[in-house]
């Protein structure tokens, strides 16, 4: 399986913080908001990443990112000359995709939960149709809405709904079979001028092919995309780095303990960081100061 994360947008709602660099490229607290969806591809199992941004920001995250080596994984990088839609990603992408399923993940959202690895893991496998995630949310009118029936399964999906049927969320993280680019392909520009990732998911459904994931209570999943959402989530990372020692979104050291690199490189990339206390942790938990912790 292929993995996107789209790191383009408009960022509006942002300014003035996205006048001058990325949304993506933001701190959420002690790293880039682009580490925490491109560690949720990298528990997923996935390993060849597109990297989908502006064109003026494309060399900022190979800056950044480089070619993926440094972390066992293989990374590339795509235009968006203009914000299209999240569904854009599929024709921008398409050549990166190839005949593989793909997981596409927003370069703003944040997920953190127990055994989230391992829902990922079982989700990424035989992916037959789509696999999108709902999360409960307390105001459902600002997202994609998702309804499902009394045994759980996906029956209505709505975009932005005036009256929500359902207070679960279709959260930023979407799994889909090679179906999607000839989906994507068909789709026409919506009235505000986007292709939807609704009108995708709409088509598995009518296809009888969405399954619905639905992340429950104790399961955070925060977008980044306001002043307050953006300090929010920056605050939640440092609560737990604090109370627990604990870094959620640490590349380096999923890379480790997926077993992508091992502990020596792992190491060195603290290493190579040690003025920060980003790296000084890299550099204890390889050292074996820290019970090594599950992935996920
Ligand atoms: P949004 O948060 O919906 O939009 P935005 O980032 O443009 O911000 P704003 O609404 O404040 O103007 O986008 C969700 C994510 O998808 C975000 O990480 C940006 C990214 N994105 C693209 O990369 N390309 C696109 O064409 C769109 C619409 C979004």
């Amino acid at each position: 399986m292929k993995g996107i994360i789209l790191a383009g947008g408009h960022g509006t709602r942002l300014h003035p913080l996205t006048m001058g660099v990325s949304k993506q490229m933001l701190p959420v607290y002690d790293k880039p908001m682009i580490y925490y969806p491109l560690s949720v591809l990298m528990l997923a199992g996935i390993t060849e990443i597109q990297i989908i941004a502006a064109p003026h920001d494309v060399p900022g995250f190979r800056r950044l990112l480089g070619d993926g080596s440094a972390l066992g994984l293989r990374f590339s990088y795509a235009e968006q000359d203009k914000p299209r839609g999240l569904a854009d990603a599929f024709l921008v992408g398409a050549e990166h995709i190839g005949d593989d399923p793909v997981a596409l993940v927003l370069g703003d959202n944040l997920f953190h939960g127990p055994g989230f690895g391992e829902i990922l893991r079982a989700s990424a496998r035989n992916v037959d149709g789509c696999v999108l995630f709902g999360y409960p949310v307390s105001d459902p009118e600002r997202y994609g809405v998702g309804e499902v029936d009394e045994a759980g399964r996906l029956v209505r999906l709505e975009e932005k709904p005036a009256v929500p049927r359902s207070d679960l969320a279709v959260t930023g993280l979407y799994f889909y079979d090679n179906d999607v680019v000839d989906i994507a392909r068909g789709l026409a520009p919506s009235e505000r001028g986007e292709l939807e990732i609704t009108d995708v998911n709409q088509v598995y459904l009518e296809r009888g092919k969405a399954e619905f994931v639905q992340l429950g209570r104790g399961f955070v999943w925060l977008d980044t995309g306001t002043h307050d959402a953006l300090t929010a989530a920056g605050q939640y990372v440092q609560i737990l780095s604090h109370r627990q020692g604990v870094r959620i979104g640490c590349v380096e050291e999923i890379a480790w303990r997926m077993g992508y690199i091992d502990r020596d490189s792992c190491h060195r990339l603290g290493l190579a960081l040690s003025g920060s206390p980003y790296g000084q942790y890299l550099m204890e938990i390889t050292a074996g100061a820290h019970r090594p912790a599950p992935v996920g």
